[in-house]
């Protein structure tokens, strides 16, 4: 599902907007994809995966249809001092009103790129019995803006909401090296 990939690229965005730039060269190691499911009766995942490619793949189905008023926390939490504090940022998403908008230049950038892995590439609302993200390969298009991490391990968190009513959590785990 797609939501996913438009959280991380909500993420990606505030990373190269927020973070300075790192003179190391480092390179991201996606260890972790987790689906958390946190309403039952709203949905349900079918596929979540990241293979050893890093190339993910989510299929979730939805239970309540139509999925609107789309809101999305984005947190990055970086390993520090045994357990994953917050990072940078932990902002608000209006995820509906963000892909309604022709405006931003970077999310219509984000929006083209989006289109070829998942059926989240339209405007709200989305009355599709499934969501998917299908081969979505993160070290092409994520390596950009992750570069600008610090050394280390994180957490990039997704909690989506709809109807302000919290639905899924997505927790994508990797590691900045060398
Ligand atoms: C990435 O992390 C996994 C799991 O921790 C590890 O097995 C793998 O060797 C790492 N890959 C690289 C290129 O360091
Ligand atoms: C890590 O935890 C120790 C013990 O609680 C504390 O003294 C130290 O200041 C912490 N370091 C950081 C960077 O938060
Ligand atoms: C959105 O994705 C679906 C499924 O891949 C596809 O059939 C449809 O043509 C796409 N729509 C747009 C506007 O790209």
């Amino acid at each position: 599902m797609n939501m996913y990939y438009f959280a991380l690229k909500c993420i990606f965005t505030m990373i190269v907007l927020v973070t300075p730039s790192s003179t190391e060269t480092l390179k991201p190691n996606f260890t972790q994809l987790n689906c958390i499911v946190l309403d039952k009766s709203f949905l349900a995942f079918e596929v979540c995966s990241l293979d050893s490619k890093s190339v993910v793949n989510i299929r979730l189905k939805l239970l309540k249809r139509p999925l609107d008023n789309i809101m999305l926390q984005g947190m990055i939490m970086k390993y520090t001092n045994g357990s994953y504090q917050n990072y940078y940022f932990n902002n608000l998403y209006d995820i509906c009103k963000i892909m309604r908008s022709k405006r931003n230049v970077f999310v219509q950038f984000v929006y083209q790129l989006a289109m070829p892995y998942t059926n989240f590439n339209h405007t709200c609302p989305f009355n599709e019995p499934y969501m998917f993200v299908k081969n979505f390969p993160l070290d092409d298009i994520a390596l950009h803006p992750l570069r600008m991490l610090t050394k280390g391990k994180y957490a990039l968190i997704g909690t989506w909401m709809s109807n302000r009513i919290k639905r899924m959590n997505i927790e994508l785990y990797l590691t900045m090296q060398n």
